[in-house]
């Protein structure tokens, strides 16, 4: 029933901890929303998820992360891990020196998958899905990095959902976006939730409350409260949870 379960995890960058002994877990096809301060930690918290954070170098992960029952870190292998658990980053970063179809299909290829029939198919139906294949079928050749800011981040996320993955992180995926593109996407994650188990930071409370079935709030690299999204906000358990959810501080 949990599709992901984070078990006394602790993240260091050189000899400078950044996370705590963090204990959640995210129920299958739900939307999680991390939310905190600057600087407490939820970026590196999301790349402790799919094993993008052992990249940087001195770097180091402790406690585990478990998918489907199986400790991502032990017992399954980075690629894998990485297809299966997708990201979506804050500020839209397309492959500069590819067109729109190449952009989508990447990941696909680095997977062997090489008919053109099959990636056809996959790039129409992933473009569709994330309200982009209009404004683009007639120029998928053209370069990605020459959408605005609102199609690259859509585009991004079609990237991302091209190798199908079951779980995708998306770290402030709307904060670089005008209010129709965010709404545009914040759409887009009730429909992916169908089948995805999302987990999205957001620096944006009331986004936080409107898309997100179960909030983790972290400050200073300790997760201080986590449930649902209606209980966090309703009647938060800490102090220190109200005064962020009700703009007081961060
Ligand atoms: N590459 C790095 N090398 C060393 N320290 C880092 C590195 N990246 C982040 N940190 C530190 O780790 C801590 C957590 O950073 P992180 O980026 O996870 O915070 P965040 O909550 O995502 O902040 P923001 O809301 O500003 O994006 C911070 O103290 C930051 O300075
Ligand atoms: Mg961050």
């Amino acid at each position: 029933m949990y599709k992901l379960r984070v078990n006394g995890l602790s993240a260091w960058f050189q000899n400078k901890q950044v996370l705590f002994d963090i204990h959640l877990e995210f129920p299958e096809k739900k939307v999680i929303a991390i939310i905190g301060p600057s600087g407490c930690g939820k970026t590196t918290f999301l790349r402790c998820l799919n094993r993008m954070h052992e990249l940087t170098p001195g770097a180091r992960v402790e406690g585990k992360v478990i998918l489907d029952g199986k400790d991502i870190y032990s017992e399954m292998d980075a690629m894998e891990v990485r297809r299966k658990i997708g990201m979506v980053f804050q500020k839209p970063n397309p492959f500069p020196h590819m067109s729109i179809y190449d952009n989508v299909v990447a990941g696909l290829k680095l997977m062997g998958i090489r008919d053109r029939k099959i990636l056809d198919g996959i790039v129409e139906r992933k473009l569709k899905e994330v309200g982009l294949w209009d404004e683009v079928c007639n120029d998928l050749k053209r370069s990605g990095a020459q959408l605005s800011g609102g199609q690259q981040q859509r585009l991004c996320i079609a990237r991302a959902l091209a190798t199908e993955p079951e779980v995708l992180l998306m770290d402030e995926p709307t904060s670089s976006l005008d209010p129709a593109s965010s709404a545009r996407v914040e759409a887009l994650i009730r429909v992916l939730k169908n089948n995805t188990t999302i987990v999205i930071v957001t620096h944006n409370i009331q986004q936080a409350a409107r898309i997100s079935d179960f909030t983790a709030f972290i400050y200073n690299g300790k997760l201080i409260e986590y449930g649902e999204t209606k209980e966090i906000f309703e009647s938060p358990k800490d102090p220190l949870t109200e005064k962020y959810i009700t703009g007081r501080f961060g």
